[in-house]
């Protein structure tokens, strides 16, 4: 099984472009519901908690580790490929490449949490594979706890988007990276605000791309992980009203999510 873990459902939108786009492989995912958010807390702690939940994964059967969080990627990843050994990929390396390959005026806005912002590793990406971009970064910590509450279209999300997002729409970007995997269930909402010219990169649809490739390319694990009769299972740390409505709203399908300590 393929293993899948974020802070709460926003991972479920990278969840969600991996069934679409890899359906005969099947998931095991974890959010970690109450926890969240992962942006707000140390990368210590952050470490700590992605490690228990590859662990959690790793005992559930998964035999390959997709981070859909760009918290826990951004702070962990060598502390999990240190850690375990099995093939991890991130949310982070496919958007990056995506924003380098769409860039028309290497003006490339970032949106995401105080943790994946201030680990600064999407500018070092980006400057890494593209000399001379000018990478915009803006935190945005409200907008987790706002998604996770269900509020996606209120009036008071929608005036937070705009002041989020005003200082990125003067520096004239022509591409933003949506470095958080609850962002592209605002995506509509986000795509009027920053300007309709700006290519948004969705790090979820990014990532599921890199996933195939891998597959593709790796016998091993590709077949042991190929198992088209197995159901995807969803688990969380915490159930709570809208994690239900969430989850359904993402799949366009109901999702049982089952609750387990970790
Ligand atoms: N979806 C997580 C991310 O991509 C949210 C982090 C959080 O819980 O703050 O960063």
């Amino acid at each position: 099984m393929i293993g899948i873990f974020d802070s709460g459902v926003g991972g479920m939108t990278v969840a969600r472009a991996i069934e679409q786009l890899c359906p005969d492989y099947p998931l095991i995912y974890f959010g970690d519901i109450a926890r969240t958010p992962y942006g707000s807390k140390s990368p210590e702690t952050i470490q700590r908690y992605a490690v228990n939940n590859t662990k959690f994964l790793v005992d559930q059967g998964a035999e390959l580790i997709v981070i859909a969080c760009n918290s826990a990627a951004s702070t962990a990843l060598p502390t999990l490929n240190d850690q375990f050994d099995l093939p991890i990929l991130d949310v982070i390396t496919p958007a990056v490449q995506q924003a380098v390959q769409v860039t028309k005026n290497g003006k490339i806005g970032i949106i995401g949490t105080r943790a994946t912002i201030k680990s600064t590793i999407y500018e070092q990406g980006i400057t890494a594979r593209r000399p001379g971009s000018k990478v915009f970064s803006q935190p945005c910590p409200l907008l987790v706890p706002l998604v996770e509450e269900g509020w996606l279209g209120k009036r008071e999300t929608k005036m937070i988007l705009r002041r989020y997002l005003y200082p990125l729409r003067r520096r004239q970007i022509d591409t933003l990276v949506l470095g958080c995997t609850h962002y592209p269930l605002l995506k509509q909402l986000i795509a009027p605000r920053i300007g309709r010219r700006v290519q948004l990169i969705d790090s979820s649809i990014a990532v599921a791309h890199t996933l195939r490739t891998f597959l593709a390319g790796h016998a091993d694990p590709a077949e042991k992980l190929y198992q088209p009769q197995a159901k995807s299972r969803f688990f969380v740390s915490d159930l709570t009203e809208t994690a239900g409505q969430l989850a359904a709203h993402i799949f366009g399908r109901p999702i049982t999510l089952e609750k387990v300590n970790v």
